[in-house]
């Protein structure tokens, strides 16, 4: 069902289930994020994205990511107000992650250049930059269907990788939760014929082409073959001959 709403006071409309941010990005309005992405369920972790709605009177400031659209409500998505509060969930994020560029420009252009939160510099409590969006965990779960990441540890200690905090060993090192992150904290290498994603600790070798050159860690080719029902001599054919 098609939904009419207005964003910044322009009509709009999307289907039903689809979030604000995605209709407001649909319709050229600008609006942050750091733990969506619109191919993953959202989640609402960075709380960057908070918009402006009013429903039936009454406004309030919530995050655009997980809230679905609604018939009639209006929602603006940049005033003093909402800036305001972007900058302030900026300046706390920037102290989880003051060497990501995407924080450090995200919270310049709202006026933050320093952060007065600042974490313990102990190593015990140091994230790395990582923000716990879990983007990296879902995108491994919902888009590669691994499941080798998770939320682990509490408090302070609260971390995301595998449940025991070793190397996940289910994890194929395809490097999609690198390329999701939006820290740029978990790292990701190729050298010497393996790949290396860094945060996790886990290296792979790579298959090699008929000349010889790396194409994807075998772990990766398999469970590629898996997903997709491919036949077990689909690698050994030459690409011509794949079907
Ligand atoms: S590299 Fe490993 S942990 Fe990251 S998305 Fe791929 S399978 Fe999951
Ligand atoms: S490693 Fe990156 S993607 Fe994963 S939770 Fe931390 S900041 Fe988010
Ligand atoms: S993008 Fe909406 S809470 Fe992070």
């Amino acid at each position: 069902m098609t939904v009419k709403f207005k964003i910044n006071g322009v009509e709009v409309e999307a289907q039903e289930g689809v979030s604000v941010l995605d209709t407001a990005r649909r319709y050229g309005f600008e609006v942050p994020s750091l733990c969506h992405h619109e191919a993953i369920a959202a989640y609402g972790a960075c709380r960057v994205c908070l918009v402006e709605i009013t429903k039936g009177g009454r406004s309030k400031l919530t995050t655009s990511c997980n809230y679905e659209v609604l018939p009639g409500i209006e929602v603006v998505t940049d005033s003093p107000k909402i800036r305001k509060h972007r900058a302030m969930v900026l300046e706390l994020i920037l102290s989880e992650a003051p060497g990501a560029q995407a924080v450090r420009r995200m919270a310049a252009e709202h006026g933050v250049d320093v952060s007065r939160f600042v974490r313990p510099a102990d190593g015990e409590h140091k994230r790395d930059n990582c923000i716990l969006c879990g983007l990296c965990a879902r995108v491994c779960t919902e888009v590669v269907g691994v499941s080798a990441l998770t939320f682990n540890g509490r408090g302070d200690r609260r971390g995301v990788g595998s449940a025991f905090m070793d190397q996940p060993q289910s994890c194929i090192a395809c490097g999609a939760c690198a390329w999701v992150c939006p820290t740029d904290c978990v790292g990701f290498e190729e050298k010497d014929g393996m790949r290396k994603v860094v945060r996790w600790g886990r290296e792979l070798p790579m298959a090699k082409d008929e000349q010889g050159r790396p194409v994807a860690p075998t772990y990766q080719l398999f469970h590629f073959q898996k997903v997709a029902k491919l036949p077990a001599d689909f690698y050994k054919k030459s690409p011509g001959n794949r079907s």
